[in-house]
């Protein structure tokens, strides 16, 4: 694909799609990371002279219809001050968008616009008509074929891939294609069902896989082991079974339980055969997280995604705690994705210490399954034009 670090953006009206999809409370941005991680990218583009125009979607409202929670009006005000220089809030973008070199400006929510999630064309097409140079940059909303991901990367004058979403790409790849073994996985969340995909393509490629959270219940029974009233999808306990016979899966030996989801549930330490009809496992016990530390001692990849209990609430933190510290202790190259992961990483305070932490959800865990994203390939098409 074209990079924009190779283009001329001097004087250019230049048109990036970022994600900064963040979450907003009291009308205040309550976390930056996603922010942050776009700002070199923009900071290139005005060191560089362009008319920066960005544009990003904000939680999901109602397309077609501007809804005062998700204005980007927040984001705009964080990213000023990120930035230390005016950043415009521009609402009725379709009359055109004036700027002068080096200043920025912000497109109101792209999700506020009939046929932005369809990739209706005539849309991408009035987007593509704001600049000389597209650059998508956003690696998190890659796996939407959108008008302001993929339609417009269609019928821009030039598309590229932006620092951000060049540097995923990188990342990513290296994680995955040669990964320094052995490589270690850890898959946790609540579901089997939304990452049976994800836990199939990496039971080929990894070394050893590790399972948490309410999948590790799934994987539990399928060992015969018991799981009481534990979130566990009984269908698909063979697949878990033929995974298991595939690669090396281990269960927790021991598992803390509680009797109701509740942040003041009282939390119960019990070994893995220990569970009865009434407990519920919410996060794996000292001995499970002993052996995983162990594991990931000598791995040389290890590639993260979901926590392995309710860390939400502290009596169920303690495994992830110690997944967090023995991935911020092991030397290995270290890849974690998805909302849970960061919030976990922040909560811990692990952040500097794992080698590349991605801005994407959904789109970390489509590339991790081997999907094409929709906005990549469209780059691609176009990297000769
Ligand atoms: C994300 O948060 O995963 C991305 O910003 C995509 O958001 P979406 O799932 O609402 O398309």
């Amino acid at each position: 694909v074209k990079l924009m670090k190779d283009l001329d953006l001097k004087g250019k009206r230049v048109l990036i799609r970022e994600d900064l999809n963040v979450p907003v409370k009291d009308g205040a941005v309550a976390s930056d990371a996603r922010i942050r991680a776009a700002l070199p990218t923009i900071q290139q583009a005005v060191a560089a002279g362009a008319k920066v125009i960005l544009m990003s979607h904000l939680g999901r409202p109602t397309e077609g219809e501007f809804e005062a929670q998700y204005s980007m009006a927040p984001v705009a005000e964080h990213l000023a001050g990120l930035l230390g220089q005016k950043v415009t809030l521009v609402e009725d973008w379709k009359l055109g968008v004036e700027l002068n070199e080096g200043e920025v400006a912000l497109l109101e929510n792209v999700r506020f616009n009939p046929g932005e999630k369809k990739d209706d064309e005539n849309l991408a097409k009035a987007y593509a008509g704001l600049c000389e140079v597209f650059v998508m940059d956003a690696f998190g909303t890659a796996h939407r074929a959108q008008a302001s991901t993929h339609g417009v990367a269609k019928y821009a004058p030039v598309a590229c891939a932006g620092p951000l979403l060049a540097g995923e790409l990188t990342a990513l790849e290296q994680a995955l294609s040669e990964p320094a073994r052995p490589m270690v996985a850890i898959v946790g969340g609540s579901k089997v069902s939304t990452k049976l995909t994800v836990l199939e393509t990496l039971s080929d490629k990894v070394d050893q896989l590790i399972v948490g959270g309410g999948i590790a219940n799934t994987f539990l029974a399928a060992a015969g082991k018991p799981v009481g009233k534990s979130l566990c999808e009984e269908d698909l306990i063979p697949n878990a079974q033929a995974l298991m016979a595939k690669t090396n899966i281990p269960v927790p030996t021991d598992v803390v339980t509680g009797k109701e989801f509740s942040e003041s549930a009282a939390a119960e330490l019990k070994a893995a055969d220990e569970v009865v009809a009434d407990d519920m496992i919410f996060d794996i016990g000292p001995q499970a997280a002993d052996d995983i530390a162990e594991i990931l001692k000598t791995a040389g990849t290890i590639l993260w995604n979901g926590p392995v209990g309710v860390f939400e609430f502290d009596q169920f933190g303690a495994g992830t705690k110690a997944l967090s510290l023995a991935i911020a202790e092991s030397s290995a190259f270290s890849l974690a994705g998805g909302g849970d992961t960061l919030a976990a990483i922040d909560k811990y305070g692990i952040a500097d210490k794992v080698s590349y932490i991605s801005t994407g959800g959904g789109a970390f865990l489509e590339y991790v399954e081997g999907k094409v994203l929709p906005a990549v390939a469209m780059l691609e098409s176009r990297a000769n034009d």
